[in-house]
């Protein structure tokens, strides 16, 4: 036979209902052992998907560390979204180039060749496969 809940009991029930997202959103991300951690692309890993990257432009898929490029509609291209330069991440754009926005370099999208800045290597080409619209490392 089950006692009907006390006042006593409801009220620390619902403490802690309460007390849960209070917790959560203190939460440091920087504790997070995954915060801003980077997997390194290793062949058959997915590392986005191709409705994301512009045409014209590029997307940065920061957690594989890698930029996905679409020079020509259906033309996909991935490098490694460190910068040669200094090693910041470049960024996302729609603008006909992979840009570094740290000094300001500038890629080609179709090759990774350094356009402008101070940059004076290319961005590291990573090799990948379009299928069923999910782009894959090979
Ligand atoms: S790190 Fe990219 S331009 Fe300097």
């Amino acid at each position: 036979m089950t006692q009907p809940p006390t006042r006593r009991r409801v009220l620390a029930a619902g403490a802690g209902v309460a007390m849960a997202p209070v917790v959560a959103s203190c939460a440091d991300p920087s504790a997070d052992p995954h915060f801003n951690q980077v997997d390194p692309p290793g062949p058959g890993r997915q590392v986005g998907m191709a409705a994301d990257v512009p045409v014209g432009g590029c997307q940065v898929f920061a957690r594989y560390g890698t930029v996905v490029s679409q020079p020509e509609e259906g033309e996909f291209r991935a490098f490694n979204a460190e910068c040669s330069h200094k090693g910041c991440f470049v960024g996302s754009s729609d603008q006909g180039h992979i840009p570094c926005r740290c000094h300001g370099s500038m890629f080609d999208l179709a090759t990774g060749e350094r356009l402008a800045g101070p940059a004076k290597e290319p961005l590291a080409p990573v090799e990948i496969v379009v299928e069923d619209g999910r782009i894959i490392t090979a």
